[in-house]
C-alpha cells in the first residue's frame, strides 16, 4: 500500500476493482427479490443493519425488496485500525426494535473471521426472534459458524475490501464499487 501525500490512498489508481458497481447493484436486487419470496404474507419482518459496514448496503437492500419490513440498526467494530481482526469485538447493541416473535434478518457488509457473527448473533437469540436469518454482502469463507448465512452476495478473496460501505481506518466507504488495497 503506497499512501499518497495527505496519507491517503488516491481513490482510483491504486484499488483493484473486485465488484464493479453495476455488479453489486444487480446482485442487490437479486438479494432483496430473494428475500421477499421467503416470507409468507403478513411476516412481521425486521431488517437489522449491522453498523457501520453495511449501511450502504442495507439503503439498496431494503429498497429492494417486494415485501412489508421494519429497519433497524446495530453497531459492533472490531478492526479499529488494523487491517487483521482483533477478536476484541466492541458492541454498541441499542435496537430498538423488539424481535419477540418476529422474523429478524441481520445483515452484515462481510464475514471475515466470524467473530462479530459470533458475538451478536447469541444476544439477537436471546430476544426470542419467531425466526433468524443472516444476510451478508460479502463471504470470505474463513469462518466456522454454527448458523447458516442463508442470503450470500458475493464468495470474497482473501484481500482487504474496501468501498460500498467497507473501511480501512474510516477511509474509502464514500466509493460505489468494492475494491481491494
Ligand atoms: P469478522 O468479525 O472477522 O467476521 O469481521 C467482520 C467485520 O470486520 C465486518 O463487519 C467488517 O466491518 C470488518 N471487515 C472484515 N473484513 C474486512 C475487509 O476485507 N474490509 C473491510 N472491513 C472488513
Ligand atoms: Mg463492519
Amino acid at each position: 500500500m503506497k499512501p499518497g501525500g495527505d496519507g491517503r490512498l488516491g481513490d482510483r489508481q491504486l484499488l483493484r476493482v473486485v465488484f464493479s458497481a453495476e455488479a453489486i447493484r444487480r446482485r442487490v436486487e437479486e438479494l432483496g427479490r430473494a428475500i421477499g419470496e421467503a416470507y409468507a404474507p403478513g411476516d412481521d419482518i425486521l431488517v437489522l443493519g449491522l453498523l457501520k459496514g453495511s449501511f450502504i448496503f442495507i439503503a439498496d437492500l431494503v429498497r429492494q425488496v417486494p415485501i412489508p419490513i421494519q429497519v433497524d440498526f446495530l453497531a459492533a467494530s472490531s478492526y479499529g485500525k488494523e487491517r487483521v481482526s482483533s477478536g476484541d469485538v466492541r458492541l454498541v447493541y441499542n435496537p430498538e426494535a423488539s424481535m419477540k416473535g418476529r422474523h429478524v434478518i441481520l445483515v452484515e457488509d462481510i464475514v471475515d473471521s466470524g467473530t462479530t457473527i459470533k458475538r451478536v448473533v447469541p444476544l439477537l437469540l436471546e430476544r426470542e426472534p419467531a425466526s433468524f436469518e443472516i444476510c451478508t454482502l460479502l463471504h470470505k469463507r474463513l469462518a466456522e459458524l454454527e448458523w447458516a448465512v442463508r442470503w450470500v452476495g458475493f464468495d470474497a478473496p482473501g484481500d482487504f475490501l474496501v468501498g460500498y460501505g467497507l473501511d480501512f481506518a474510516e477511509d474509502f466507504r464514500h466509493l460505489p464499487y468494492i475494491g481491494s488495497i
